[in-house]
Order: C-alpha cells, then structure tokens, then sequence
C-alpha cells in the first residue's frame, strides 16, 4: 500500500515548556502540527535527560494525532511496554543503541507500535539495509543527538538521497531530526524527506497561550518544503 508521501511537520515538544506539555501539545496540534514530536534521552546514550514512559503516557490524552516517540536511550528493549503503554503510535530506536537493532525493531512491532529506526550523522545509510523490512519510519539526525537548538548538518543530505533511493517504494517515511527551518527543509524535502522534525523552529516568538507564532512557524517550514518537491 503505498504511504502519504506528503510534508508532515513533526514540532519537537523538547523546545516546548516543560511545565506545561499538555497545553503545548494541544496548541501545536491546533495550529496545524501533523504529529507530536517527543524526544526521550536517558544521559547514557546522549548526554541530556529529558523524560521517561510516565510522562509520555501523561501528555497522551492531550495529543489527538500521532505521538511520534524518538528512543535517545540505551538499551531500550526493557523498556519498550512502558512506551507501547504510553500510548506511543511510532517508536524509533537507534541502531546505534545496542547490537540487536533487528531484534529491537522485532519487538516493538510485536508491542503494537510502528517500529521506526533512527541513524545519527556518522553512521552511514547501509547500517539500515537489512532493516528495511521491519520499519515504516527512517529517521536521519542532521544533528548529534541530545539537544535542541544545534546547527544542521549538511553531509547528511546526500544520505537522505541515498536512503530514498534504497527505500524506492516501500511503505516508509522519512524523517529528518536537528536543525530543520525554513532554510534547510527545502533541502531536506528535495532530497527526499517527508517528515520534519522542528524544535526551536516550530516554538520560536510563541507560547501555548499565545500560539500564533507556532503556526505561522509550522506553515513556513511547510511552504518551504513543499516549493523544494
Ligand atoms: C535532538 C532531538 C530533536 C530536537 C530538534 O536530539 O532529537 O528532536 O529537539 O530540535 P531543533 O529543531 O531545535 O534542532
Ligand atoms: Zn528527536
């Protein structure tokens, strides 16, 4: 079957404000978010902590669409129920989190979850090859993983390219993580992407309680993107 290759903007609630998720995601959602973006980091696999199942499980009522969940942990098979629990609709692991990716990937499939796999920029796009078959999401960090606000990395371009080119017409998306913006997503898009992680992108000049500026942000990136197709 084949896939909705449209632009979808995927705003990360990591430059959203942490006391206050719930209003967040409501606002992004209805200033025109695709999905909801929520980056889980452990301070082992990256050197940030951000936030576990409970509180990803807590923002689910609030997020109507689909809760995209990007697995900064390792290892991460001990902890894939409580993110199924949590109501998780994607769940991406890296392949650098441990050496059983594959049976990673397996088992989030078998929890009910979209599996997806996530590759950081100094790992190449053959690392996935054999994995294709298990996941409907491919996500290309174009920063090192761990914090928001960094600059994109532009060796990863030619990546997404080469990965599109791999994919050819299996169902799966890609998504690009880290310094996605009006500038960049057009470079993204061309390449091959159809989903854009945006953090500070996305969250700049607005609040929950005064969301304008979230969807002018959301609609520039769109436009962006979408005049690169
Ligand atoms: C980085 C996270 C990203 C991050 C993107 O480790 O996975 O999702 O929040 O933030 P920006 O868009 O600010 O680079
Ligand atoms: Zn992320």
């Amino acid at each position: 079957m084949p896939i909705d290759r449209s632009i979808k903007i995927a705003p990360s609630i990591l430059a959203g404000d942490f006391a206050d998720f719930a209003g967040e995601c409501r606002a992004i959602e209805a200033q025109g978010a695709d999905w909801v973006h929520v980056d889980v980091m452990d301070g082992h696999f990256v050197p940030n902590i951000t936030f576990g199942p409970a509180t990803c499980a807590a923002i689910r009522p609030h997020i109507k669409g689909t809760m995209d969940v990007h697995l900064m942990i390792a290892p991460v098979d001990p902890y894939i129920e409580a993110f199924a629990r949590a109501g998780a609709d994607i769940m991406t692991a890296h392949v650098e989190a441990g050496p059983h990716i594959h049976r990673t990937l397996q088992a989030i499939r078998a929890a009910g979850v979209r599996p997806g796999v996530a590759i950081n920029p100094g790992t190449p796009a053959a690392a996935v090859g054999e994995l294709l078959d298990l996941v409907d999401l491919v996500c290309v960090m174009t920063v090192n993983p761990g914090f928001g606000g960094q600059k994109f990395i532009h060796s990863q371009i030619a990546k997404i390219a080469e990965l599109r080119a791999m994919i050819g017409d299996r169902p799966i998306h890609i998504e690009i993580d880290g310094g996605v913006d009006t500038t960049t997503a057009p470079l993204v898009a061309a390449a091959g992407a159809d989903v854009l992680v945006a953090g500070s992108a996305v969250f700049r000049g607005g609040s929950a309680a005064a969301p304008a500026a979230y969807g002018a942000n959301i609609a520039a990136i769109r436009k962006a993107a979408g005049a690169a197709r």
